[in-house]
C-alpha cells in the first residue's frame, strides 16, 4: 500500500528518491519522507499531503543547506549518496508527519522505510517498550527500526536478518545506517521488493518505474531474503546467510509507459489505452480461427478444464465486476456454472468448496489482500486457483496453481479502467477456451466467438473515438445532479455497476446501480426530475425487457442517459440521452458499453475540479483487510 525507494551511488540521492517516489506515487500518498546519510548521521525530511509538500520541504531544506553545515557538508564528505524514501497509505496511525517514514530507533541509529503491515508489532512494541526503547509514532513500521537496532552490532546484513525472523505479516523494507555509509540493507515477505543495478549505483524499490530512468537491470528478491546493496553491487542472502547467485534480468518497458503522453492525466490515457491492452492480451491466444490458446496456465491442463464442475471467481472492487461479467459468458458459452464471490465476504464463510472447483482469483495489482485471501482459502479447501492478474511476479501468481495474465501495462490512475478491460477480455477468451474443450459450442458459434475477440480491440478503438465527446458533453451538463442511478440487465448490469462505482470514486457523487428489473422493488422509489438514470440498453435477448424499466423511469421525471448499439432505435423517443457503441456478440458488446461509462464519470470529476488519478482514500493496491 505504500511506495518505498532506496538508492546508493554518486547521483545526488535527493533526486533520485524524489523521483522514484514520483513513480511510486500511486501506490500511497497521504504523506511521504526522505532521509539521506550524512557524516553526523541522517537528514529526514517527512511532510504530510501528497509528494508536492514533500517537493517543497526537500527545496526548503537544500536551500537551506548552504548555511547549515550538518546536511550539505556531511553529505560531501562521504564516499557515497546514500538515502531512502516512503509514500504511505495510512494503515496504523492517523496522517501525521510523525508516523510518515523514514522511521528510526530512539538512537537515530537505523532508517527505515516499510511496505505493508508488522502484524504482530504490539507484542513486538510491548517487548520493545520493556526493553527501554520510546516511540514516537503510532505505526507499526516503527518497531522494524527498534527491531534492527536492538540487535545491531555493526553488522546492518545480520542485524536485518535476525530482526526478519521476528516480523510476521506481509511487508518489505529497506534499512541504513550511518555507522555503515554507501550500505542498504533490504528483505520483504509477500510485498515487492526490486532491485536496480546501475554502473556504480543501486536502487531498490516497490516497482521498477521508480528507478526506470536510470537503469533497467533488474533483480527481483524473494521472501525471507536479505539484500544488500552497495555502488559497487549487491549481494542477495538466504534465511541461513547463504549467499545466492542472482543475475540482473534486462526490462523492455519504455518510461513513457509510466507517463502521461500527452493526455491530461493518466486515467484519460489509460481509457485511451484499452484497445492496446486488450489487442496485447488477446493477439496470440487467438492465432487459431477455431479456438483460444491460453498458454502456460501452470498445473491447470486441458484435462482439469475438461472435468471442473464449477468455477467461483473470487475478487474485489471493479476486478469483482469482471467476474460478475465473466459468469454470462464462461455460463453461456461452456455451460460451466459460476459462482461470483466478494473475497472480503468469501474467505470469512465456509465455504463449500473442493477438489472439482476451479477457484479464479481476479486481481490487476495481483496483491490485494482479501482476494489473496480467499485463493489461500479455496486452496487449502482442495480447490485448483488461477489467478488473473497484470503483474508478473506478484503474490496471486506466486500462490496459485495457474496464472493467467492481461498484459494492461502499468496502470497508474487508481480508478481501474485498461485493467478492467483486460481482465474481462482475458476472461472472454478463458469462456472460449473452455467452450472449445468441452465442444459445448458448435464450430461455427466457436469461430465466430474468436473473430469478435480478434475485432475487439478494433472496436474498443471505435467506441472511444465514437463517444468520447458526447459522454463529455453529457457528463458537464449533469454534473451538478447528486444523485445518479444506474441500470442495466443480463452482461449490461455489471458494466452498470461498474459506471457506478467509476462515478463515486473519482466524482465523489453518490450511485446506486441496479438490475433493472429489481427497481420497483424499492430503488424507484429515489426518483424524481433530478436524477438521471444511466442505463446500459446495449443489444441482447432482454432489451425489450429493458425498455420498459426505461418506461417506468420516465413514467417517474427523471432523465435517462441510454448507452445502446449502433443502429438501436429501441429507445428513439425515450431516453434524452443516447450514446452508441458498435455491434458485436451482445456478451462482448456489453463491454464496449463501460467506455463511455468511464468517460462519463471522467467529465463529470473534471468538471467538478477534482483529481481523477489520486481519488481521495483510495490507493491502487489495497493490501490492507
Ligand atoms: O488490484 P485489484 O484488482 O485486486 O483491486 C481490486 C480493487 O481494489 C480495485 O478494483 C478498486 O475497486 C479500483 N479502485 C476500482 O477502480
Amino acid at each position: 500500500m505504500c511506495g518505498i525507494i532506496g538508492y546508493t551511488g554518486s547521483r545526488e540521492p535527493r533526486e533520485v528518491l524524489m523521483a522514484g517516489l514520483q513513480r511510486l506515487e500511486y501506490r500511497g500518498y497521504d504523506s511521504a519522507g526522505i532521509a539521506v546519510q550524512s557524516s553526523v548521521g541522517a537528514d529526514v525530511i517527512r511532510s504530510v499531503g501528497n509528494l508536492a509538500a514533500l517537493r517543497e520541504a526537500v527545496g526548503l531544506a537544500v536551500g537551506a543547506e548552504t548555511d547549515s553545515a550538518a546536511g550539505a557538508v556531511g553529505i560531501a564528505e562521504l564516499p557515497s549518496s546514500t538515502g531512502i524514501g516512503h509514500t504511505r497509505w495510512a494503515t496504523h496511525g492517523r496522517v501525521t508527519e510523525a508516523n510518515a517514514h523514514p522511521h528510526c530507533d530512539d538512537q537515530e541509529t537505523i532508517q527505515v522505510v516499510v511496505n505493508g503491515i508488522i502484524e504482530n508489532f504490539a507484542t513486538l512494541k510491548n517487548e520493545l517498550v520493556a526493553g527501554g526503547s520510546a516511540f514516537s509514532s503510532e505505526t507499526d513500521a516503527e518497531v522494524v527500526a527498534h527491531m534492527v537496532a536492538a540487535v545491531y552490532d555493526g553488522d546492518l546484513v545480520d542485524a536485518v536478518r535476525t530482526a526478519n525472523r521476528r516480523l510476521e505479516g506481509h511487508f518489505a523494507f529497506v534499512a541504513m545506517t550511518a555507522n555503515q555509509p554507501g550500505l542498504l540493507v533490504g528483505a520483504r515477505h509477500e510485498c515487492p521488493l526490486v532491485i536496480g543495478v546501475g554502473e556504480g549505483e543501486c536502487f531498490v524499490a516497490s516497482a521498477v518505474p521508480a528507478f526506470l530512468d536510470y537503469t533497467r537491470l533488474v533483480v527481483g528478491i524473494e521472501d525471507g531474503e536479505v539484500v544488500a546493496m552497495r555502488p559497487e553491487g549487491i549481494e542477495i542472502t538466504g534465511l541461513d546467510g547463504e549467499t545466492i547467485d542472482r543475475q540482473p534480468t534486462e526490462v523492455d518497458w519504455d518510461v513513457e509507459t509510466a507517463e502521461k503522453g500527452g493526455f491530461e492525466s493518466f486515467m484519460l490515457k489509460e481509457i485511451h489505452e484499452q484497445a492496446d491492452a486488450i489487442a496485447e492480451t488477446v493477439a496470440d491466444r487467438t492465432v487459431r480461427a477455431d479456438g483460444v490458446d491460453l498458454g502456460d496456465l501452470g498445473s491447470i491442463d486441458d484435462q482439469l478444464l475438461r472435468e471442473i464442475s464449477r468455477i467461483v471467481i473470487v475478487a474485489c472492487g471493479t476486478s469483482y465486476h469482471s467476474g460478475l461479467i465473466a459468469r454470462y459468458a464462461i455460463e453461456t458459452w461452456a455451460r460451466v456454472p459460476v459462482e461470483v464471490e466478494l473475497a472480503s465476504e468469501y474467505r470469512y464463510r465456509t465455504p463449500v468448496v473442493g477438489k472439482n472447483d476451479l477457484v479464479i482469483g481476479i486481481t490487476q495489482s495481483g496483491e490485494t489482500r482479501d482476494t489473496l485471501a480467499a485463493m489461500r482459502c479455496a486452496r487449502d479447501a482442495g480447490a485448483t486457483v488461477l489467478a488473473l492478474t497484470n503483474i508478473m511476479g506478484s503474490q496471486a501468481e506466486r500462490e496459485a496453481d495457474g496464472c493467467l495474465f492481461t498484459r494492461a501495462g502499468l496502470e497508474i490512475g487508481v480508478a481501474a479502467t485498461k485493467t478492467f478491460s483486460s481482465q474481462v477480455a482475458a476472461l472472454f477468451l478463458l469462456a472460449i477456451r473452455l467452450a472449445e474443450l468441452r465442444g459445448s459450442l458448435e464450430e461455427k458459434q466457436l469461430s465466430d466467438l474468436v473473430a469478435a475477440m480478434k475485432h475487439l480491440p478494433h472496436l474498443v478503438d471505435q467506441t472511444v473515438a465514437a463517444t468520447e465527446e458526447t459522454a463529455m458533453e453529457i457528463g458537464r451538463r449533469y454534473a451538478k445532479a447528486g444523485f445518479f442511478l444506474y441500470i442495466g440487465r443480463h452482461a449490461g448490469l455489471p458494466i452498470a455497476l461498474e459506471g457506478a462505482l467509476k462515478l463515486k470514486e473519482i466524482a465523489y457523487v453518490p450511485t446506486d446501480a441496479y438490475a433493472a428489473g429489481e427497481m420497483k422493488h424499492g430503488p424507484i422509489a429515489l426518483l424524481d426530475e433530478a436524477t438521471p438514470v444511466v442505463c446500459v440498453a446495449t443489444d441482447s435477448a432482454v432489451l425489450e425487457k429493458i425498455v420498459s424499466n426505461v418506461m417506468e423511469v420516465r413514467a417517474r421525471g427523471a432523465v435517462v442517459i441510454a448507452v445502446e448499439t449502433e443502429g438501436s432505435t429501441a429507445l428513439e423517443g425515450i431516453a434524452e440521452e443516447r450514446i452508441a457503441v458498435p455491434a458485436t456478440d451482445p456478451i462482448i458488446g456489453a463491454l464496449l458499453a463501460v467506455i463511455p461509462l468511464q468517460l462519463l464519470a471522467y467529465s463529470i470529476a473534471s468538471e467538478l475540479g477534482l483529481n481523477v488519478d489520486q481519488p481521495r482514500n483510495l490507493a491502487k493496491t489495497v493490501t490492507v483487510e
